[in-house]
């Protein structure tokens, strides 16, 4: 089938390679030609397992910024932009509404094609873009009964999108319109029944359930999202409220952890506590469902509940300092890690970010080091009071303490004994249990679990 992918960011890129990889004729359109530019020349803009590897093999991938000259041979059109939180925190809805009318002003079916909402939409937008284009094509003269609708939430995970679109638990199809449903049905196939080649640089995860298929009406698909995201997200603050409670009677958390997820109906899966969720997703989904809920009337503690413990887990770590280090003003902190969680280079809405800034607010030096993330870290947070190190080394180097504030593998293999000779004070907190405790204690760190 012909696909077109607008807006190729985390979301549009990664789908794009998956179905140009199961044999679909994809073209990514985006409005920034730098980033055009960039993937024609054979790159990715976004560090993502396994995606420069199928770029470079993606001979049924192309990109543009102009999508009329595509758009009347395409099959399927994703709107795949992005919905950033508003300052009140409803979703902003302005690339939507902008893609929409560029599908609107560009479209003259002559065959059926079927438009679909990928990005996180708020409930009913999609019924409304559907109206807006179908009117906005009948004023021109178009024939609209050859245009379908439909919601198709994504459900990717940064750091394994390409692993979490080969291999989906589900899709999810929010449509009342067979041909539609039939449309998009035809182009997962390959997915739903994994009849596709396996790309070498996207294995598949052992003992992966079939991917199921989920069909329901529009505004269900886009409360699938919402309703999914923020349980997610609701899971992690309680088990970050359970840790506080642990560490006041001396329960330990990672095992209180693993013994609730040998419960299959809780799973073991985001029981994993530490400095809190962020990212692109979490914190914009739960204030857009709130504020969706306020229009409504309806309130949501539980909901709220999940932000107020997410704000305190980073007040809880800076308290947990403080009675270490005692005074926190002029000290040098140093963090292991800055991206918003491990195998990304987004440091968007990072926790690591939030907690330096608290301790910046009482008086602290921070200084980061990361993987992947100091690149985009210095170009996002250029105005920010942080310095940034290019090894772990140098940025431990007269420190009065460490914070492992992401959950990168690479700093459970570091030689400590070193480390702790170039700081000032021994003290470790390791907010994500990557460290082996009783190992670090052996070489004379003051370490805590947080
Ligand atoms: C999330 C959803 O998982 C995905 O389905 C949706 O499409 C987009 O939003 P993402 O934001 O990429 O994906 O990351 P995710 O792996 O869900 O982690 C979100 C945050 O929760 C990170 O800050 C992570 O460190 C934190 N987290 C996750 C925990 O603190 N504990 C856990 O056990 C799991």
């Amino acid at each position: 089938m012909k696909v077109i992918n607008l807006g190729i960011g985390y979301v549009g890129l990664n789908t794009a390679a998956a179905l140009a990889w199961i044999g679909h004729d994809v073209c990514g359109v985006d409005i920034d030609p730098a980033k055009i530019e960039m993937l024609k020349s054979g790159k990715a803009p976004i560090r993502e397992d396994g995606l420069d590897d199928l770029l470079k093999q993606a001979t049924h991938l192309k990109y543009t910024t102009d999508i009329s000259n595509i758009i009347n041979e395409a099959d399927v059109v994703f709107i795949a932009v992005g919905t950033p939180s508003l300052p009140n925190g409803h979703a902003n809805l302005e690339y939507v509404n902008a893609a929409a009318k560029t599908i609107a002003t560009t479209i003259m079916p002559t065959h059926d094609v079927t438009i679909v909402i990928k990005s996180t939409v708020p409930l009913g937008i999609n019924a409304a873009i559907e109206r807006r284009i179908r009117a906005f094509v009948a004023q021109r003269g178009g024939d609209v009964s050859k245009l379908h609708f439909a919601s198709n939430p994504e459900f990717l995970r940064e750091g394994c999108a390409l692993s979490d679109t080969f291999y989906p638990d589900r899709i999810v199809i929010g449509t009342d319109d067979d041909v539609a449903f039939k449309m998009l049905s035809t182009l997962y196939a390959p997915l739903l029944d994994q009849s596709f080649a396996i790309p070498p640089s996207v294995p598949a995860p052992a003992n992966r359930p079939k991917t199921q298929l989920l069909r329901t009406n529009q505004t269900s698909a886009e409360m699938i999202k919402y309703a999914s995201n923020v349980f997610l997200a609701l899971k992690i603050s309680y088990i970050n409220e359970i840790s506080g409670l642990c560490e006041k009677l001396g329960a330990n958390i990672t095992d209180v952890a693993t013994g609730m997820g040998m419960d299959k109906r809780i799973a073991p899966y985001f029981l994993k506590s530490g400095l809190g969720w962020g990212g692109s997703c979490f914190p914009k989904d739960i204030k857009a469902l709130l504020q969706i809920g306020g229009d409504y009337g309806y309130d949501m503690p539980i909901i709220k509940a999940a932000w107020d413990v997410n704000e305190n887990q980073k007040d809880r770590v800076v308290r947990q300092i403080q009675d270490e280090l005692k005074i926190v003003c002029g000290k040098k902190i140093a963090f292991f890690g800055l991206t918003f969680k491990p195998n990304t280079d987004d440091v968007r809405n990072s926790p690591a970010v939030d907690l330096a800034n608290k301790l910046i607010a009482l008086g602290a030096d921070v200084v980061f080091h990361d993987p992947v993330g100091l690149t985009n870290a210095k170009k996002v947070y250029a105005d920010d009071a942080f310095s940034f190190a290019d090894t772990p080394i140098a940025a431990a180097t007269g420190a009065d303490a460490i914070v492992i504030a992401t959950e990168w593998k690479d700093y459970a293999t570091l030689d400590y004994a070193e480390i702790k000779r170039v700081m000032n004070t021994p003290f470790l907190f390791d907010t994500r249990h990557v460290l082996n405790a009783a190992a670090l204690r052996n070489i004379g760190f003051t370490y805590r679990d947080c």
